[in-house]
């Protein structure tokens, strides 16, 4: 029979073995934050379906109620102010339904790049054009920050960074008055290329802005205006889109006086 082999137990130092431990620590306290951060974003999205649910569920049985009461002779004013509650609350949930889809797809990536390589100056040119004809934006100013000699190409997906800048221009002129200015700029740093969206809204406080890009967060709902639908995932998005295209988003700003997104993204 053949020897059998023996395997030598591999030396390892003490400081290897420590290094190796705090390691696996770190890694360990990552993936519990991960956890914790999954529970809260569950906890939140039950939450905000289940508000618009209760609504649309009270408005049903106000008007079975009425119905079984008084047979089908529910006022025409009843029905139609149930129809726009239910209108209103459905589609609050088609939209954080929809956000949610977007997000997980790209999250998982089941939704791949379909990377061009594109004049960034040329690219945020005609997104502001068609931002100055489209009357969301109307009662805002709308100003651009190119420089002309600028001819820095960059790799993005247009779909989808022009689903980033969608969701800065909506939150700019959702979080500001009519007359804001809302600006379009850009600037070559070395290597990278930094576009911006500032408006000179609400702001958000300075413990909020560290926040604002996790899932579902809001800094206050009472600070979504009137008749504006919000699942608080629109950051979440464009970190999402900008982390995807191997770029970085951040924040700054005053309250009172207006936010400034910043996205920077490696020339190619
Ligand atoms: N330009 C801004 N000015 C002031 N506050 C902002 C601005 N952009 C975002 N915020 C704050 O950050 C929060 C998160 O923004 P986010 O876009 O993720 O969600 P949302 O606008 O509430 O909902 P939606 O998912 O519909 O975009 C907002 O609720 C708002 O409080
Ligand atoms: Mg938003």
């Amino acid at each position: 029979m053949a020897d059998k082999k023996r395997f030598e137990q591999p030396k390892v130092d003490s400081d290897t073995v420590a290094e190796l431990s705090k390691k696996l620590l770190e890694a360990n306290a990552k993936l519990k934050e991960a956890e914790l951060e999954r529970k809260l974003m569950l906890e939140n999205i039950s939450h905000d379906l289940r508000a618009p649910l209760t609504a649309i569920r009270s408005a049903i049985d106000y008007l079975k109620a009425k119905d079984e009461k008084e047979g089908l002779t529910v006022s025409s004013k009843d029905l139609s102010d149930m129809l726009r509650l239910i209108d209103n609350r459905a589609l609050t949930l088609e939209v954080l339904v929809q956000d949610l889809f977007y997000l997980t797809s790209i999250e998982s990536g089941r939704e791949e790049l379909k990377l061009q390589r594109v004049p960034i100056g040329q690219f945020l040119e005609e997104y502001f054009f068609a931002a100055q004809i489209d009357e969301r934006y109307s009662g805002r100013n709308l100003l651009l920050e190119i420089p002309e000699d600028d001819d820095s190409f960059v790799s993005i997906d247009i779909g989808k960074m022009s689903r980033v800048l969608d969701n800065l221009f909506t939150n700019a002129r959702k979080y500001s008055e009519d007359g804001s200015d809302i600006t379009l700029g850009m600037g070559r740093y070395g290597d990278n290329v930094r576009f911006f969206v500032r408006d000179t809204g609400a702001g958000i406080p300075k413990e909020e802005v560290s926040h604002i890009f996790e899932r579902t967060y809001r800094v206050s709902k009472s600070r979504t205006p009137e008749g504006e639908t919000s699942s608080g995932l629109g950051l979440s998005i464009v970190k999402s889109i900008v982390d995807q295209h191997g770029g970085r988003v951040w924040c700054e700003s005053n309250l009172g006086e207006g936010s400034c997104f910043f996205v920077e993204l490696p020339v190619v």
